[in-house]
């Protein structure tokens, strides 16, 4: 199949679904707005916080009733939906569970807000409304509860029926009504903003992952970021084949070479802060699909290496969240972006590859191609863009899925403060890392007898060796990001998850915010 690339990449053009904020002080206020259907949280044995008795007491006891008979959703995420209250003149009301009070944690919060907004999205409503403070629950910050409730409204409202000649009907909701019970002022607009964002950058990365391999080209990939940094006001730079080998990226070309898609270096540019600040680079493997080359993959699952190119989907959607933000600091992505595939000039066991740091590198298995690509890409960022910090983001070892499943992605990083700063903003992102080792002691696993190194140390800490790697051409404070058993969930339900878009753009804000502080620190210390 060929199909012309604007034909298939609708990927801007679909409205997500609305989020907007409004003020309810009162019970009223949330039943007068709540449109198709009224979403509230209700703790343990809960039935008596003001707000519920309120609402008991307009539905004539039918929650006092439903407690006492043990049918109210008792556990964080559980659902109850109630057809036509009595008395609240609502025509749904869905209550989610959210565990003991004052116990909730972000991630049951969070978890919740998932459960109740899928429920939302079968039950159909086109107009949602959802009170997201009962007074027992202000234990978390409006913030945390906003960004909860769009991360989950959005998530379960994305879907990806484009190559389906049955499209899902119409419509799931489009519209979401968040309510609070404070008063909604500048911090909380810009709460939902930022969350907006981080759902935006979520869905595009989650669309080129999903986009079919045939189609989801390394050209792809580089005409997707062009029109990324004309709708979002950044710069963009597309180096074709010749380019990379004039460069002298051979380690990077050798992955390239035994496929007939030509590879692409991408680069994007958001200049938010001042001239010459130094950037946050963000890297981003973009293997299109990884077959394994000459050492091939198994068959089983093989489709599940359209997903290898993660990394920069994830990259790409934290530079759309950055620019929509507006963000004062200067980031740059790159992605290096290419197939692995067998053939008659494809990369072999047994080669020596000298890579643009001018490292050799012993070629074990062609499988452990992300490295390859990444080394590349990491000094030719440093060459061109000396960064204050370099963070890589990758689906690069099998061998992370084993040791951290899908629940966190595997953090690796030579700077303490850069580590912790990634850590925090995955926690609140809710788009969590696992800090790993990454000592010295693992070295000597990838020295090679005939080069430099070797790109393949077998299966003993395959994550870890896989860092090492990588660290060996990093001259800046430098993460990487292994996001192998995160990016992508096979089975029935096989998408991409848009992870960790939420937590670089959560980083990138941070870094915003310290940065203005520190600045403003300065000219009142000047003044
Ligand atoms: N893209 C794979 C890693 C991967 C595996 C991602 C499973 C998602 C799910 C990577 O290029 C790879 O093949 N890594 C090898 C490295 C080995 C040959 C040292 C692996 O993990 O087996
Ligand atoms: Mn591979
Ligand atoms: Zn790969």
């Amino acid at each position: 199949m060929s199909l012309a690339p604007d034909d298939v990449l609708p990927l801007f053009e679909e409205t997500p679904l609305q989020c907007r904020l409004s003020q309810a002080s009162q019970i009223e206020d949330a039943l007068a707005q709540a449109g198709d259907c009224l979403v509230i949280g209700v703790y343990t044995q809960d039935v008596l916080s003001p707000s519920i008795r309120e609402l008991d007491h307009r539905c004539q006891g039918l929650l006092t009733r439903l407690c006492a008979a043990n049918e109210l959703p008792a556990k964080v995420g559980e659902c109850l939906m109630l057809h036509e209250p009595a008395g609240l003149g609502l025509s749904r009301l869905l209550l989610v569970g959210l565990g003991k009070p004052g116990a909730a944690t972000l991630v049951d919060v969070r978890a919740a807000f998932t459960a109740a907004a899928r429920r939302l999205l079968e039950s159909r409503a086109a107009d949602v409304s959802w009170l997201l403070s009962t007074p027992s629950a202000l234990v978390l910050p409006p913030a945390a509860l906003i960004d909860a409730a769009v991360q989950a409204l959005r998530g379960a409202a994305y879907k990806f029926d484009h190559y389906r000649q049955t499209r899902e009907t119409p419509p799931l909701a489009r519209r979401a009504n968040l309510l609070l019970e404070t008063s909604i002022g500048a911090p909380e607009q810009a709460a939902l903003e930022r969350a907006v964002a981080i759902a935006n950058g979520v869905d595009l990365a989650k669309d080129l992952g999903n986009t079919p391999c045939n189609i989801c080209t390394p050209n792809f990939l580089a005409r997707a970021a062009q029109r990324m940094a004309r709708e979002e006001d950044l710069q963009v730079e597309v180096l074709g084949e010749q380019q990379i080998e004039k460069a002298g990226m051979h380690a990077f070309l050798a992955v390239a070479r035994g496929s007939s898609e030509a590879p692409r270096l991408i680069t994007l540019q958001h200049r938010g802060g001042v001239d010459g600040q130094a950037p946050i680079v963000l890297i981003g493997k973009g293997l299109t699909f990884d077959s394994g080359g000459i050492s091939i993959k198994p068959a089983t699952d093989m489709d599940h290496m359209k997903y290898d190119m993660g990394g920069a989907a994830a990259v790409l959607g934290a530079m759309r969240a950055c620019a929509q933000l507006k963000l004062p600091i200067n980031v740059v992505a790159v992605v290096p972006a290419c197939e692995n595939m067998p053939g008659g000039n494809a990369l072999k066991p047994g080669e020596v590859v000298r890579s643009l740091s001018g490292q050799y590198i012993e070629i074990i298995n062609t499988d452990a191609e992300g490295r390859l690509v990444l080394c590349d890409a990491m000094t030719y960022a440093q060459q061109w863009y000396q960064p204050a910090q370099m963070i890589d983001v990758a689906t690069l070892t099998g061998a992370c899925v084993i040791a951290l499943g899908s629940v966190h992605s595997g953090l690796y990083a030579n700077d303490e403060a850069l580590a912790h700063a990634l850590l925090r903003a995955g926690e609140d992102a809710g788009d969590s890392a696992w800090r790993m080792p990454l000592d010295a002691a693992y070295q000597k696993q990838i020295d090679s007898p005939v080069a430099d190194m070797v790109n393949s140390a077998g299966r003993d800490a395959g994550s870890v060796t896989a860092a090492c790697f990588l660290s060996r051409f990093t001259e800046v404070p430098w993460a990487h990001l292994d996001i192998a058993g995160t990016a992508w969930k096979g089975g029935r339900e096989k998408s991409g998850t848009g992870r960790p878009v939420a937590l670089l753009t959560q980083f990138l804000i941070t870094q915003a915010q310290a940065q203005a502080e520190s600045a403003a620190s300065l000219s009142a210390r000047a003044a």
